[in-house]
């Protein structure tokens, strides 16, 4: 079922439910159901029977529990049962204990403001009702008492991860109350690890079948506060880039953002950016790597652009550094409309001229690298002309090891921008007492087991948990030595 479709069919779940509370009426969805048959304590099989014969595992005075550990009956059928009828009344989160259970209701609810904040700060999350900010307290409560932290967020694509995790990075950002009301300008270290997060989805988001704004990499970041609890730095470090896309989106979704946003710069930046993208004379239509698909998907482009090269110049990256990133953006396009050749009396093109021009390298050396295979034995090098055939799957690995280059290079940069500090691991510079935080963002195919237990919820729950880490308490100088 598409998104789309889904988001409707939900929403008329909802309404149903809402009218038969009204009425009075248990609202089941269904007139039959599905019930385990359980041997020797395990479920065997699954039977189809009538809802009428169907009896309720927990009392109706249980429905809707805030933490669900207080059900008599705790398993996967009572907890998506409890979580439908809390969602309808709008409280998209439950708890199990220290897991967090939400449910995406892909629309904005009036639970995030500064003041909702406030007050979970210091509050005795347990008596507060679920919510992601009370794991956040619970997690900073934690690392105020020395004890380092991790999360880890998982759940089907478009469940809502990627959302928690920046609704955590926010609360956790300005956890410190005192930093908090002092300085709100872009120049704190928190204002700059939250700034990090639209250029780093720009460049690893993509719209797909399930999300418009989907994370095609896995993301692990940690953050460091001081004694003072301060944040003060954050490491990030990502994984599994799904590098096919730059070269052959999958039919129904699109090429990485960032190659959409190149046509979408605001006027804003336009006089700014002082390089030449070779853009100006032409359309998305005209490269064959985002030609398809261009309008899949509700993303505001224009609006993304914005908010990326508002964070690029947020972290300060240097003007020269963030238009050679665009360039070589534009350099990747261009590759991919070099049409396959041989090298025999090769004329080069326009495209590979201006693909050369845009990546900084020599037309000679790329048509050679296009054209030729070079074998490394013990003793030799030897050079063998390519096969004309493999002419676009070699021209399509330099542009997908081209933009995995410059993902890395984008997260290596907004991480040490988003620093107060580098942590210097070579020489151990740093010289005080820090905690960390760290947040796992899976991707959907990471197989914990919770992730399984989630796929019955329709995509759309996130499932944090929340553990403290093995990890030593307190983090005593970063040379190695405990
Ligand atoms: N708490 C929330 N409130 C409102 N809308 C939400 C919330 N969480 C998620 N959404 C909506 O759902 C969409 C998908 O969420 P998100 O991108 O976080 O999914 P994801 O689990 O990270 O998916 P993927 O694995 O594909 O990256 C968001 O773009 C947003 O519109
Ligand atoms: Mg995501």
């Amino acid at each position: 079922m598409e998104r789309e479709e889904w988001k409707q069919a939900a929403e008329s779940r909802r309404q149903e439910e809402l009218d038969a509370k009204k009425q009075g009426k248990f609202f089941f969805g269904s007139s039959s159901a599905y019930v385990n048959i359980y041997e020797e304590g395990k479920p065997q099989t699954k039977k189809k029977v009538a809802m009428s014969d169907v009896v309720r595992a927990n009392p109706a005075e249980q429905d809707g529990m805030g933490d669900m550990t207080g059900l008599t009956f705790l398993e996967e059928a009572t907890m998506l049962h409890n979580m439908r009828f809390r969602f309808a009344r709008d409280n998209i989160y439950s708890n199990i204990s220290k897991v967090i259970c939400a449910t995406n209701p892909y629309q904005w609810l009036e639970i995030y403001s500064e003041e909702t904040m406030g007050k979970y700060r210091g509050a005795r999350v347990e008596s507060m009702p679920p919510h992601i900010f009370g794991t956040a307290e619970r997690a900073y409560r934690a690392l105020m008492r020395g004890k380092n932290q991790s999360m880890i967020c998982c759940g089907e694509s478009g469940s809502g991860k990627t959302e928690s995790t920046k609704l955590l990075m926010r609360y956790l950002a300005t956890a410190n109350k005192g930093v908090a009301q002092e300085d709100k300008s872009d120049h704190t270290v928190q204002a700059k690890v939250l700034k990090a997060n639209p250029i780093l989805e720009s460049f690893g988001n993509a719209s797909t079948l399930m999300n418009n704004n989907s994370s095609r990499f896995a993301k692990f970041t940690k953050l460091y506060f001081d004694e003072n609890h301060c944040l003060v730095s954050a490491d990030i470090v990502t994984y599994l880039l799904e590098k096919s896309r730059v070269v052959n989106a999958p039919k129904g979704t699109r090429c990485y953002h960032s190659f959409y946003l190149l046509f979408n710069i605001p006027d804003k930046y336009k006089q700014d950016i002082k390089t030449d993208l070779h853009l100006s004379d032409k359309k998305m239509s005209d490269f064959a790597y985002i030609k398809n698909n261009i309008q899949i998907g509700k993303i505001d482009d224009a609006q993304f652009c914005l908010e990326m090269l508002d964070g690029m110049s947020t972290l300060g990256f240097p003007n020269e550094d963030r238009d050679t990133i665009l360039r070589a953006q534009s350099g990747i396009l261009h590759l991919g409309n070099i049409a396959p050749f041989e090298k025999k009396g090769y004329e080069p093109t326009t495209d590979l001229k201006t693909a050369c021009e845009l990546l900084g390298v020599k037309p000679e050396g790329m048509i050679h690298a296009l054209t030729t295979k070079e074998i490394v034995t013990k003793s030799d090098t030897i050079l063998k002309p390519r096969d004309p055939a493999d002419f676009v799957a070699n021209r399509d690995t330099m542009s997908k090891a081209l933009y995995h280059g410059l993902f890395d290079l984008i997260v290596v940069t907004s991480t040490g921008l988003s620093s107060k500090v580098k942590l210097n691991q070579a020489n151990g510079l740093v010289c005080w007492t820090c905690s960390d935080l760290s947040i796992l963002n899976t991707t959907p195919s990471s197989s914990f087991a919770l992730t399984s237990a989630m796929r019955n919820c329709n995509n759309s729950s996130t499932i944090i948990s929340l553990c403290p880490s093995k990890k030593s308490t307190k983090r005593k100088g970063f040379n190695g030595r405990p």
